[in-house]
């Protein structure tokens, strides 16, 4: 499971390049719930499972699809 809800607030995002990241619960779009999104293979995108709009999981950029802004990405230490 590459997708685990850790806060109320918090997705933990495992086996991306740089290792587990954390990001935002909801989307910023519409506030799906991201712990139900889709990481791609290289553990680099995370699409929203409600518009499909794809973030960056290095930096939060949005990709593509209709967020307004782009996702908040913590990454561990
Ligand atoms: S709620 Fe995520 S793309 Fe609309």
């Amino acid at each position: 499971m590459r997708l685990r809800q850790v806060a109320e607030d918090t997705v933990a995002v495992a086996d991306t390049p740089t290792g587990t990241v954390l990001v935002d619960a909801t989307c910023p779009h519409r506030g799906g719930l991201l712990r139900h999104g889709h990481v791609d293979r290289a553990g680099t995108r995370l699409v929203c499972p409600l518009h499909h709009s794809a973030f960056s999981l290095s930096d939060g950029t949005q990709l593509s699809g209709p967020a307004c802004r782009a996702l908040r990405v913590r990454h561990q230490v």
